[in-house]
């Protein structure tokens, strides 16, 4: 939720301009979920997530906004069905012009993505490694954007050296994007070094908004979640910090649950 929140602020902030945008995905998973499927069923996470929000009352803009897309993708926006992924929030944003390249690696989710926007001319689907995509299709055209690097961190502290070489490289290719690179917190000293890097990676603006809903001290849970954004879009962080605060409220442990917007580069 916080990803998909952060994901649609983003997108608003980059269309307050009239001139077109690209979206690339590195990981864009299947597009859209049931959740009166097996899976779904199986963890219940949407009960204490997306089922949260539906009925809350007083939300930030933000979150507001990001709610009515994923109510649009159901016919009852009291009981949704459907919790749609990254590229389906998206699509619904696009304008006639913006343009949107979705890579996911794995062919069933990838066959999925394919299907479900078979009919936009304005997306391209591209069953392909996310990260050596970025060595490969940027800079996009429009030359103005947004990229999602969102991978499933199988491999932990793994995933962030992968991720830090990658952005290197599409830094060097666009450094105008925008860059949003979802993490898991386990223990928030996992984290540093990514932070660290980000610092130093040369860009003037980094901005990590990060939720934690319980002390961030255990590496074997899943305890909150952050994104690092590079070169956001200006005064994003306007948006943003109203709606972490309220899914922090919404979502954590009474009295531990928390926000943080930090400036790791710039302002
Ligand atoms: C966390 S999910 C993505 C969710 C999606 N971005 C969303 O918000 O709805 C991660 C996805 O990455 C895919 N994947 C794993 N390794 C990949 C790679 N190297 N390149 C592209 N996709 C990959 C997995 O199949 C999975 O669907």
């Amino acid at each position: 939720m916080l990803k998909h929140a952060v994901l649609v602020a983003l997108v608003r902030a980059l269309q307050t301009k009239a001139a077109p945008l690209c979206y690339l995905d590195t990981h864009a998973g299947r597009g859209r979920y049931e959740l009166r499927g097996e899976q779904a069923l199986k963890t219940l996470e949407y009960r204490d997530g997306i089922e949260r929000l539906l009925g809350a009352a007083g939300l930030p803009p933000a979150l507001a906004d990001y709610r009515a897309q994923v109510a649009a993708c159901n016919a009852d926006a009291t009981a949704i069905e459907i919790y749609p992924g990254s590229p389906l929030l998206v699509r619904q944003l696009l304008r006639a012009d913006d343009r949107a390249i979705l890579c996911e690696l794995h062919e069933e989710e990838a066959a999925a993505l394919k299907a479900l926007f078979r009919d936009d001319a304005r997306i391209a689907v591209h069953r392909r490694d996310g990260y050596a995509a970025l060595g490969a299709l940027l800079p996009p055209t429009p030359r103005r954007g947004l990229v999602l690097i969102d991978p499933p961190f199988e491999e932990q502290a793994g995933e962030f050296a992968v991720i830090e070489a990658a952005l290197q490289t599409a830094l060097s290719r666009w450094p105008g994007g925008v860059y949003a690179i979802w993490y898991p917190i386990k223990r928030g000293a996992d984290v540093v070094p990514f932070h660290r890097w980000l610092a130093a990676c040369g860009c003037e603006r980094v901005l990590a908004a990060e939720l934690l809903l319980r002390p961030a001290d255990s590496p074997l849970r899943l305890n909150g979640s952050g994104i690092a954004i590079v070169n956001p879009p200006w005064q994003i962080e306007r948006a943003l910090a109203p709606a972490l605060d309220a899914l922090a409220r919404l979502l954590g442990d009474p009295g531990v649950a928390r926000a943080e917007l930090n400036w790791l580069a710039g302002p």
